[in-house]
C-alpha cells in the first residue's frame, strides 16, 4: 500500500531539516542557506547546501539532493516508506495503520490478506489429512522426508491438491473475491478469461508465520524432481520476503543465546524436530541487512549452517559479513558427509549435530582454517601468500578490537610476530580507504557529465533534447503558475513532447501531483523516484533558480524549443516527404528570423 500523501506531507512539514541533517553534517550558516561538507562524496570545501525555507538539500559537487526523506534514504540506506517511518518515529508521529508493513496497493488491506491466508492454511491442512486428496503429500512428508505426524501438525503443513479450482472454489464460498485472492497470491489470473485459478497445485505446503502468529505467506514444494522445486508467495500487502524468517514464530521464545540460520524450510523443520527449535531460514533469498537487524533484535549469536556445496559456502561468507555488520557474534558450521543439516541429522543423528554446533567456529576462525588449509606453511613462499591473504581478511573487519584479536590468532598459527602482520593490515586498510575515496569522487565526476548518465541514459544520445527538457522541467518545478497553466491546458504541453524517458516520467508525475488533492509537493515525488533520481530533479530546479530570466516569455520559448527538437527528430525518422517538408518549413522560419536558438 502506498503511504497516504497527507501523511508524507505531514512528516516532512514537521521535520526540522536543519536539525535532522545537523546530526550527520556540521552545518554553517550562509545567508538563507546552511552549508557543510557533503556526506555523500568526499570533499574539502563545502558544496553541500541545506535550504530550510524549502525543506530541501542539494550538493553542488555530487548533485545529491531532495527532501528530508531523500536524505534519510541515502544516509540510512532505506526504502522510501522506511525512511518516512524513520522520520515519523523521530517526531513521535504514529504510522497510519496498515501501512508500516505493506507495500503493494491493490486496495486490499493487510488484514484481509491475513484472513484469506488463515482460511487457505486451514484448507491446505484439511486436504493433507483427508486421504481422498492428501495421501500423496502425507506419504511424501512421512516416508520420504521422515517427518512425524507431530512435526507435521506443529508446523501446520498442508497439501494443495491437483486441479485448478479447489482452493478458489472454497475461498469463493467463504466470500473472498477474485481480486482479493489474486492480491494475496493464492490465485493466479487466467490470461484469457481473467478468472482465478489455484496458484499452488499438487504441492506440499509450508505456511510462513510471523512472530505475532499471522500466516503471512506460503511455500509449496513439488514431490518429485520437477521444477520449480518451490513456489512461494510473492510480495503482498501483508508480506515482503526480506522482512521474514521461516519458523521465527517458534524460535522467538528460545533464541536469546543463539540462533541457527539455514537455507531451507526442510532444514529448519528437521532441526526443530531434532531438538534445535532456534533454527530459522530466509525465504529463498540471500540474507539482507534487514534480516540482520531482525536477528540483532532476538539474539546474540548466529550460527550459519548452510549447504555444504560451493554455492552454500559462498552464501555463508556473505551472510557472515552482513550479520557481522550489525555486531552479531557469527559462527559458521561446516558439515561434512551430508549436503545440508536436514540430511546430516538423518544420517548422523542429533547428538552428533549438537557436538558440531558446540564446536562451531567464529567467522574468522572459519576463514583462518580455510586459508591455512590451502597452503604448505613450511614453504617460505607459501607462508607469505597465506599471511598476505589473512591480512586481507583481517583488514576487512571494521572493529579495531576484533582486528587485534584475529591478528594475534593468525600470528600464532603462522608463527610470525604480530607486529609484522599488524603493519601489513594497516597498509591494506590505508589502500582500501584511498581507493574508496577515489571511486567515490570518480562516481561523482561521471555523474556530472551526460556521458554514462545512469539516471537519464538517453541524454547521451539526445543531448539537445535533454537540455531543453531540463529547462522546461526546472521552471515547472520552481513555479506553481507554470504547473497550473500546463495542467489547465492554458499552455499546451504534453508527455509526448518529451523525448527522454526519465524527463517524461518526471513531467507526468508533476502533472499527476498537481491535479491530486494534496497538490504538488516535492516530497511526494520520492514515492516514484529513487534518491539518485531525486537528486537529479533537485539539480534541474536549482540550476534553473540560478538563471536570471525565468519569466513567461522564457517558459514559452523553452516549450517552443522542445517542440522544435521533437519535430526534427520525427522528420529524421519519417519518410523523404516529411523530411523535405520539415526542411522547407525551417528554411522559411529562418528567413523570418524566428527560429529559437538554444
Ligand atoms: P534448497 O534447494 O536447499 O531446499 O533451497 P530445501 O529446503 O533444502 O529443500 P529439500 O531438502 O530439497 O526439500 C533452499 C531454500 O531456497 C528456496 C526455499 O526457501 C528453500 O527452502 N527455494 C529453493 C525456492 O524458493 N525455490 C526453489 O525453486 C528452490
Ligand atoms: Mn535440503
Amino acid at each position: 500500500m502506498r503511504l497516504p500523501e497527507n501523511f508524507i506531507q505531514e512528516v516532512v512539514e514537521r521535520t526540522d531539516i536543519e536539525e535532522l541533517i545537523g546530526h550527520y553534517v556540521t552545518l554553517k550558516r550562509a545567508g538563507a542557506n546552511l552549508v557543510g561538507l557533503c556526506p555523500f562524496h568526499s570533499e574539502k570545501t563545502p558544496s553541500f547546501t541545506v535550504t530550510p525555507s524549502k525543506s530541501m538539500f542539494y550538493c553542488f559537487g555530487c548533485h545529491a539532493g531532495g527532501t528530508a526523506i531523500t536524505f534519510v534514504q541515502k544516509a540510512e540506506n532505506l526504502e522510501f516508506a522506511d525512511a518516512v517511518e524513520f522520520l515519523a518515529n523521530r517526531i513521535g508521529l504514529p504510522m497510519p495503520r496498515e501501512s508500516a508493513d505493506s507495500i503493494r496497493d491493490a486496495g486490499v488491506p493487510r488484514k484481509r490478506v491475513l484472513e484469506m491466508n488463515l482460511e487457505a492454511a486451514k484448507f491446505f491442512r484439511a486436504c493433507l489429512f483427508d486421504p481422498r486428496y492428501g495421501s500423496p503429500g502425507m506419504a511424501y512428508l512421512k516416508e520420504e522426508r521422515g517427518l512425524s505426524e507431530a512435526t507435521i501438525r506443529h508446523f501446520g503443513l498442508g497439501f494443495a491438491p491437483e486441479g485448478f479450482g479447489m482452493l478458489t472454489d472454497h475461498m469463493h464460498r467463504l466470500g473472498f473475491r477474485d481480486e482479493e485472492l489474486q492480491t494475496a497470491f493464492l490465485c493466479g489470473k487466467s490470461r484469457n478469461t481473467g478468472a482465478s485459478y489455484d496458484y499452488f497445485r499438487n504441492r506440499v505446503i509450508f505456511p510462513i508465520i510471523d512472530p505475532a502468529g499471522n500466516i503471512v505467506a506460503f511455500g509449496g514444494r513439488v514431490m518429485d524432481d520437477s521444477k520449480p522445486k518451490y513456489l512461494n508467495t510473492s510480495d503482498t500487502p501483508a508480506f515482503r520476503k526480506s522482512n521474514h524468517l521461516f519458523a521465527l514464530n517458534f524460535a522467538r521464545t528460545c533464541c536469546a543465546e543463539q540462533m541457527i540460520l539455514c537455507e531451507g524450510y526442510m532444514d529448519v523443520i528437521a532441526l526443530h524436530a531434532a531438538g534445535f527449535p532456534y533454527a530459522v531460514a530466509t525465504l529463498g533469498t540471500a540474507i539482507t541487512p534487514n534480516h540482520a537487524r531482525i536477528f540483532a533484535r532476538y539474539t546474540k549469536k548466529v550460527i550459519i549452517s548452510y549447504d555444504a556445496d560451493e554455492a552454500g559456502q559462498n552464501a555463508a561468507k556473505k551472510a557472515m559479513q552482513v550479520l557481522g555488520e550489525v555486531g552479531m557474534d557469527v559462527r559458521v558450521l561446516r558439515l561434512t558427509g551430508a549436503k545440508d543439516p536436514d540430511e546430516y541429522i538423518r544420517k548422523f543423528g542429533a547428538d552428533r549435530f549438537r557436538r558440531v554446533l558446540d564446536e562451531s567456529r567464529t567467522g574468522f576462525e572459519y576463514q583462518l582454517e580455510g586459508v591455512l588449509g590451502k597452503y604448505r606453511l613450511e614453504e617460505g613462499a607459501e607462508k607469505i601468500r597465506a599471511s598476505g591473504e589473512l591480512c586481507q581478511v583481517i583488514a576487512s573487519y571494521p572493529s579495531a578490537v576484533e582486528r587485534e584479536v584475529y591478528l594475534a590468532q593468525a600470528a600464532a598459527r603462522l608463527e610470525l610476530p604480530a607486529e609484522v602482520l599488524r603493519n601489513s593490515v594497516q597498509r591494506i586498510r590505508d589502500q582500501q580507504q584511498a581507493e574508496l575515496r577515489r571511486s567515490r569522487s570518480r562516481e561523482a565526476q561521471a555523474s556530472i557529465k551526460h556521458f554514462g548518465d545512469r539516471i537519464n541514459p538517453e541524454s547521451a544520445k539526445e543531448p539537445r533534447a535533454a537540455a531543453v527538457e531540463e529547462r522546461v522541467l526546472g521552471m515547472l518545478l520552481l513555479f506553481g503558475e507554470y504547473r497550473q497553466a500546463v495542467a489547465s491546458g492554458e499552455v499546451a504541453l504534453s508527455a509526448d513532447d518529451f523525448i527522454t524517458d526519465f524527463h517524461r516520467r518526471v513531467f507526468e508525475e508533476l502533472l499527476r501531483l498537481q491535479d491530486s488533492p494534496s497538490g504538488f509537493r516535492p516530497e511526494l515525488l520520492g514515492e516514484t523516484f529513487g534518491p539518485d533520481e531525486m537528486g537529479r530533479i533537485q539539480k534541474m530546479e536549482v540550476e534553473r533558480q540560478g538563471m536570471s530570466e525565468n519569466g513567461p516569455e522564457v517558459f514559452r520559448s523553452a516549450i517552443a524549443a522542445l517542440r522544435e527538437v521533437r519535430k526534427q527528430k520525427e522528420a529524421q525518422k519519417g519518410d523523404l516527404n516529411t523530411q523535405l517538408a520539415y526542411l522547407r518549413e525551417k528554411k522559411a522560419k529562418l528567413h523570418k528570423g524566428k527560429v529559437d536558438r538554444t
